[in-house]
């Protein structure tokens, strides 16, 4: 039942309407030919599916969650992609591909797991000389992040922050008027309530405060310079 309930929600359609601004990010960068990308805590692959159209390059999904993971190589399947788009199951605490191995790497709702900083210095390793970090993350204490940048070994390219309001209005609001239509229908399955009420907790928790729940890209790119204490 809960797998059904899942892609009744569907909650990737509602993410895919923030594809836009991760085109918005990927077209601040430099036109690169088939790069090699990384992306960090893919989940079901909606920006990664993404970036296998805007670029024609070879993407490497990572992720611990490996039914996220399922659902990404059916997209990838679907898409046609399977010649230049793989999942690895890893986590991003424990990342071993080689040095340089990347020209991109994209990061969007993930760094928070390892922490702003930290993240830019380990995985700076991964990206060759003059590759780009891309990571969209919470707006919270921005100015703090953006002056971590250059002390991490990167060059800030640009950064833009979503428009206030747009997780409310393009993502929890729209995701509450499907859950309001499903619910009718699982109104006397006590398992599919629990999960229905788990999203609705979410929701009611961005809706009464819109505001705090901003996020920003940031576009960077590798300096070749080493910082003082990191490669
Ligand atoms: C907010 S989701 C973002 C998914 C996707 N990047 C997107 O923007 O739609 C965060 C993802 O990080 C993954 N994650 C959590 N801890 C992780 C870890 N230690 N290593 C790798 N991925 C992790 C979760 O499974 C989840 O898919």
């Amino acid at each position: 039942m809960s797998k059904d309930l899942l892609s009744e929600i569907d909650k990737d359609h509602f993410r895919e309407q923030f594809n836009k601004y991760t085109r918005k990010a990927f077209h601040m960068l430099p036109k690169l030919e088939k790069p090699h990308i990384l992306d960090i805590g893919c989940g079901s692959g909606v920006p990664t599916i993404e970036l296998a159209k805007l670029s024609n390059g070879e993407i490497i999904g990572i992720d611990i969650n490996q039914s996220l993971l399922d659902k990404l190589n059916r997209k990838i399947e679907e898409e046609g992609f399977s010649n230049r788009v793989k999942t690895v199951k890893c986590s991003l605490f424990e990342i071993d591909f080689p040095d340089e191995s990347f020209d991109i790497i994209w990061a969007e709702g993930s760094i928070w797991i390892i922490g702003f900083e930290k993240g830019l210095k380990e995985w700076r390793r991964l990206l060759k000389p003059n590759g780009f970090l891309v990571v969209h993350d919470e707006i919270k204490t921005v100015s703090n992040k953006l002056k971590k940048i250059p002390s991490c070994g990167y060059k800030l390219i640009d950064y833009f922050s979503l428009p206030q309001d747009a997780w409310w209005t393009e993502y929890y609001r729209p995701l509450e008027t499907r859950i309001k239509e499903i619910y009718t229908k699982y109104k006397n399955d006590s398992e599919a309530l629990k999960i229905l009420k788990k999203y609705q907790n979410e929701i009611d928790m961005v809706k009464k405060n819109p505001r705090n729940y901003g996020s920003a890209y940031y576009i960077m790119e590798k300096l070749k310079k080493k910082c003082s204490n990191h490669k």
